[in-house]
């Protein structure tokens, strides 16, 4: 059922669609779905290589062998969720060993860290990885793990993952990447040195907001191993159906990313221009910090921006994020329809407050997910709610 081609001349689009095969029974060239929990063995032990769905299914086989393609990894693993996915990378580590991590992790890392692993005994230092040097700073004899996003969420912050990569293996740590914002159309870290790729592929690979799921690709069989242990052992596996969307929303993947950043671009562009926009964080910008290694380890900028305003305040912020039409408020993001969200309140509700303000995450901080419509109907909504707010200020002046 699965084929073993080499791609390495194909361009992404193409490899996609043809890293996932045609069903060898059917000749079905739409995945099937195998929606059963166990399969039928000739003897005790014999069987065609899947036994009982928690340990194997073919339709999630696709899935993890197509997510360990398109990221150059030798073994792919899918899961129940994004969360569930970096719970089972944590899994590798043991009592007493450390993490160094991004500051600006996804709030909901943060916790998994802080509020379940902490109490196991795995002590995680959070630093500003955009200098390689902080990272090096922080290892001690116990760092078994640097957690590093690039770009990151929400203040899309770039990090520099062949530098850390090196530093990681000079210390004999693992470096994991969370390739969430980038996807692998845009950023491959495995072959910038990374050991281990997570996803919540719940956005862009999934891509039209419509699942839950998580992604682990590794680099050799061996670390590949020991996460299919833990997947099988602790159970957290994505279901078949799950599987089948994911792989659909994959199929577009390059087209998507490719359409988000063009838009994303000039919605970027566009709010710079605005008096009561402060910061606008977008790697696609000549004035972001490290655009230059952005552009050097990315294809595409990515579809996610994050502004905040003049005068930091909440209600303000508010006041925006209420006011769109076409920018749905809702959390999540990589979806096809453009999201708007206000983190503090959101997405990074869990991480203190002193913590978020020391990564940029101020009150008044947007994010947006910049979607497939036409960019000039999102421009235009952002323009409507930001004048909306301006005359609330007038009029209150
Ligand atoms: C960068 C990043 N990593 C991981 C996750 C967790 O993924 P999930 O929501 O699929 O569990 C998220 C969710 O927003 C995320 O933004």
């Amino acid at each position: 059922m699965f084929n073993n081609l080499k791609f390495k001349k194909m361009q992404e689009q193409t490899k996609i669609l043809h890293s996932i095969p045609v069903d060898e029974l059917t000749g079905a060239i739409s995945t099937p779905i195998y929606q059963t929990s166990t399969f039928v063995q000739q003897a005790p032990g014999v069987h065609k290589g899947f036994d009982y769905a928690r340990s194997n299914n073919p339709t999630r086989k696709v899935l993890e062998d197509l997510i360990a393609t398109l990221e150059n990894g030798s073994n792919g693993y899918a899961f129940a969720s994004g969360l569930s996915a970096i719970d089972a990378v944590v899994k590798l580590l043991k009592s007493g060993d450390e993490i160094v991590a991004v500051d600006d992790i996804y709030g909901g890392a943060f916790r998994l860290f802080t509020h379940i692993y902490e109490k196991f005994g795995i002590k995680v230092t959070y630093v500003d990885t955009t200098n390689a040097d902080n990272v090096a700073d922080a290892i001690t004899s116990k760092t078994k793990l640097i957690w590093i996003e690039s770009p990151t969420n929400p203040t899309l912050k770039i990090s520099d993952i062949a530098t850390i990569a090196k530093i990681a293996k000079a210390n004999n740590c693992l470096l994991c990447v969370d390739n969430t914002f980038a996807s692998p159309a845009s950023q491959k870290p495995i072959d910038l040195g990374a050991d281990i790729v997570i996803h919540s592929a719940t956005k862009y690979l999934a891509g039209h907001s419509d699942l839950i799921a998580g992604l682990v690709v590794t680099k050799t069989t061996e670390l590949g191993e020991q996460i299919k242990f833990i997947q099988n052992a602790s159970g957290a596996i994505l279901a078949p159906l799950d599987s089948w969307l994911a792989i659909r929303g994959i199929e577009t993947l390059s087209l998507r990313v490719r359409q988000h950043s063009e838009n994303a671009q000039a919605i970027a562009e566009f709010l710079l221009t605005q008096d009561i926009v402060k910061n606008v964080y977008y790697p696609g910008l000549a004035g972001h910090h490290n655009h230059h290694i952005a552009k050097q380890q990315q294809k595409y900028f990515g579809g996610i921006i994050s502004f905040d305003l003049k005068i930091d305040d909440k209600e303000f912020a508010t006041h925006i994020v209420s006011s769109t039409k076409y920018f749905k408020l809702a959390e999540s993001l990589g979806g096809v329809k453009s999201l708007i969200c206000l983190p503090c309140e959101m997405t990074h509700k869990s991480i203190p407050a002193e913590i978020r303000y020391k990564s940029g995450v101020t009150d008044s901080l947007i994010r947006l997910s910049v979607g497939l419509e036409d960019v000039e109907d999102l421009i235009e909504d952002l323009k409507t709610a930001l004048n909306k707010l301006k005359s609330k200020l007038a009029f209150t002046a």
